[in-house]
């Protein structure tokens, strides 16, 4: 796969010079000359805005940006990653649908297969997608779409794509990606026959945890047109100033991931040799379940996210948590900052035990999303917490 180029910064021309940075136009309504403007602009013959909620400028420069890497048309910026996937399920799924999840989604997509909707009439399964029989067996005659994510969260398990989307195509079922973990300089869907993309700008597209957004793209017009059709009427739509923050931290988005992910590269190895821990997953690794799948689908870009697992006591974990209080614990990802998170607690904590005992996921186990601070710096971090938990487990 060919990496998409980075983001340029072009400004919008005044006269012979422009602003190099997008001018914020918060406005919420938008003055036309008259009715046959109006009608021009809703009849699409003319561009223009009439009321953000329906569309804005700044907007618009974000979702062309984003189109541009993500290889797509007319994609839509949302107010978050959730109602991004709100606004493809409810544009696209109907009462009497079928759509199958891989089962280990973030944990909010997961309740809305799990709750929401089912409760609209909207039926759905849960399936292991690192297994295309599994998906294969929860196909129903009714089933419209797959949603999957490359990489789960927090076991970083690689889904079959190439089977998924195979089996996809000769069943006549649409498949959504959900590329927020792996970003379009490890995955790109539409090069690889999937129908929908859609983020959470809001992770490590912007960067900086100041911005909530989200972003949804469609492969065919028609299924774009109803989405946003959707977005606007729901009110999903994203802020001017959102939008804004998030186009600008997409100019530093190569950079740093490229910095975290090779942080994160050094640092899933400095880890495994801490006295104390029992695993580290990282799809970089050559003993990582998936290593091969990863190696084939990412395009060398192994991520940022690592997880590892220490002595599986809610009293190491606290301790781990304690003893470093500049590595943020939060249950987040895609900060410029390394932050931690413990899932039994946080992402995970409505599973039983016994549930999370089958994921892999113990009191001990943490997820570590890497940000781009110096090396050497996290190194000393992880081997004092590590240690932290050796003395208190
Ligand atoms: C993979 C994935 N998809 C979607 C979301 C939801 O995004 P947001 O928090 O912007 O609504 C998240 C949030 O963590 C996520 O990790």
């Amino acid at each position: 796969m060919k990496r998409p180029n980075m983001i340029r910064r072009t400004g919008v021309s005044h006269g012979i010079s422009r602003p190099l940075v997008t001018p914020l136009q918060p406005s919420v309504v938008y003055a036309a000359d008259n009715p046959d403007a109006l009608d021009s602009m809703y009849e699409g013959r003319e561009e223009g805005f009439t009321y953000s909620r329906e569309g804005h400028p700044n907007a618009s420069v974000l979702a062309a940006k984003l189109d541009q890497l993500e290889g797509g048309q007319g994609g839509i910026i949302t107010s978050s990653g959730m109602s991004a996937i709100t606004a493809l399920f409810f544009g696209v799924l109907k009462a009497g649908d079928h759509i199958i999840g891989g089962n280990q989604l973030y944990g909010r997509s997961m309740r809305m297969m799990n709750e929401e909707l089912p409760r609209l009439g909207i039926a759905t399964s849960l399936a292991d997608p690192t297994d295309v029989n599994a998906i294969r067996a929860a196909i129903r005659p009714e089933t419209k779409m797959i949603l999957v994510e490359v990489v789960s969260n927090p076991t970083l398990r690689l889904a079959d794509m190439e089977g998924i989307l195979a089996l996809a195509a000769e069943m006549g079922i649409l498949v959504a990606v959900d590329n927020t973990f792996t970003t379009p300089f490890g995955y790109q869907p539409f090069t690889q026959g999937a129908d929908f993309v859609v983020h959470s700008v809001t992770k490590l597209l912007a960067g900086h945890s100041d911005v909530m957004a989200g972003y949804v793209v469609a492969r065919d017009p028609e299924h774009q047109k109803r989405i946003e059709i959707v977005a606007v009427t729901m009110g999903l739509t994203a802020s001017p100033f959102d939008s804004w923050l998030g186009e600008r931290g997409l100019f530093t988005f190569e950079l740093r991931y490229e910095k975290a992910q090779q942080n994160a590269a050094e640092l899933a190895e400095f880890i495994a040799t801490q006295p104390g821990v029992k695993r580290v997953l990282y799809p970089g690794r050559a003993d990582h379940p998936d290593h091969n799948r990863a190696a084939a689908l990412l395009n060398g870009q192994f991520g940022n996210m690592v997880s590892f697992e220490v002595t599986p006591t809610r009293n190491a974990a606290n301790a781990l948590a304690n003893a470093v209080p500049q590595l943020a614990f939060a249950p987040t990802l895609g900060d410029v900052g390394t932050t931690l998170s413990h899932p039994a607690s946080s992402s995970h904590r409505a599973l039983t035990e016994q549930d999370r005992a089958e994921l892999g996921m113990s009191e001990g186990f943490f997820r570590v999303s890497v940000g781009i601070e110096n090396i050497d710096l996290l190194k000393e971090d992880f081997k004092t917490a590590i240690q932290a938990t050796v003395a208190k487990g």
